[in-house]
């Protein structure tokens, strides 16, 4: 695994850091009401993004990181409860009107998801689906609305776009469906551009090859982007900012070189044992970690990771609270790895 990538980004957008935030998310929690039984899918997360800056949300299976970003989108079934607060450039998300959302939904904030062969019109070219959210979005007539969405294919490097523009998604490969995707993201030139397991389909140099497209993107138009991964691996090499996810709360976050370099939490570290190195090939690797997640519905006292740490204690009962114990590094346990055990 190489986090050199994320070595060399991160120092070209700490300047950029001090710009003021793009998305600003406090204490968000939302809960589903189902036949009678409350499921707590996120409880209470935090976290500032800078412009031109990629963060990183990595957990297991249902920690809550979708329902996190949907919440963003207003993209939840009304079953959803939302609270807590998140701000795009200063402007309430949470609570906002149905309608006043749909309308910074793509404008503001664009999604790719994990399969674009469902999320594209399978009847309709390829080409004439771009040009459609490139009007949807901006006041652009057809003929300039098609040049466009021309232009947005050259944009995420799809090979021969003008010819690309008259295909059916059939005639694409995967990878190049996802391009497809994250041009019609970009047609209204969002400010952030959430990525939701979106090279998680794709055979693995496909997957470097759009992430690099995601970096480039995030590099030159200054957007920033969100990246929803369970691959703690994949969010090291191109992430600057890891937030560690696990039953709804974020329980380790650090720049990514930080994470790495002084990794806290028994969880990121167990999900850090479970990546392949040289030395370590996938197929030699344990179960990923132990036991299960708890269930959402009743939440379990204290440390949600207990049942599964080997560093539990009898203090772990009670909660750890989520501290910025370290400058730039925030952690939930009461029994933190130090320095000589973090190296995984
Ligand atoms: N519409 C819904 N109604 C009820 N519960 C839901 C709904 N959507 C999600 N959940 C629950 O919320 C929790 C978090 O789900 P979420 O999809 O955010 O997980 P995730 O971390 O994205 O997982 P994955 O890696 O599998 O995509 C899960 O327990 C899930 O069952
Ligand atoms: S607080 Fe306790 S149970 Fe929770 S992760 Fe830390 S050591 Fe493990
Ligand atoms: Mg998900």
């Amino acid at each position: 695994m190489s986090i050199d990538r994320a070595t060399r980004t991160s120092q070209s957008t700490v300047e950029r850091s001090g710009s003021a935030p793009l998305l600003e998310v406090a204490d968000l929690r939302v809960r589903f009401h189902r036949r009678g039984r409350h499921v707590h899918a996120v409880n209470g997360l935090s976290y500032r993004l800078h412009p031109g800056r990629m963060l990183a949300i990595v957990g297991e299976s249902g920690s809550g990181k979708s329902v996190s970003v949907r919440s963003l989108m207003g993209l939840l079934p009304p079953t959803a409860e939302v609270t807590g607060s998140a701000r795009l450039d200063g402007l309430e998300l949470v609570g906002m009107p149905e309608k006043e959302v749909r309308r910074h939904r793509g404008a503001d904030i664009a999604m790719v998801f994990q399969d674009p062969a469902r999320s594209l019109n399978p009847t309709m070219r390829v080409g004439d689906q771009i040009t459609e959210a490139v009007r949807a979005h901006t006041d652009l007539d057809r003929v300039q609305a098609r040049e466009r969405a021309v232009e947005l294919l050259r944009l995420v490097r799809l090979a021969a776009p003008e010819r690309r523009f008259h295909e059916y998604p059939h005639q694409l490969s995967g990878g190049m469906r996802q391009r497809v995707m994250i041009a019609i993201a970009l047609g209204a030139r969002p400010r952030l551009l959430i990525a939701d397991e979106a090279t998680t389909s794709l055979d693995v140099t496909t997957q470097a090859q759009i992430m690099e497209l995601l970096l480039d993107l995030q590099e030159r138009l200054g957007m920033a982007v969100i990246l929803i991964s369970h691959d703690l691996g994949l969010a090291a090499s191109y992430a600057q900012d890891v937030i560690v996810m696990y039953a709804g709360r974020a329980v380790e976050q650090a720049a990514t070189t930080e994470l790495f370099e002084h990794v806290r939490m028994p969880y990121t570290r167990a999900l850090l044992g479970a990546i392949p190195t040289l030395e370590r090939p996938a197929h030699t690797l344990l179960p990923v970690i132990p036991g299960q997640p708890p269930d959402l519905a009743s939440l379990p006292e204290g440390c949600p990771f207990r049942p599964r740490c080997a560093s539990a204690t009898e203090r772990c009962g009670e909660a750890p609270p989520f501290v910025e114990h370290e400058p730039g590094h925030w952690w939930a346990c009461w029994h933190p790895a130090t320095d000589e055990e973090a190296t995984p």
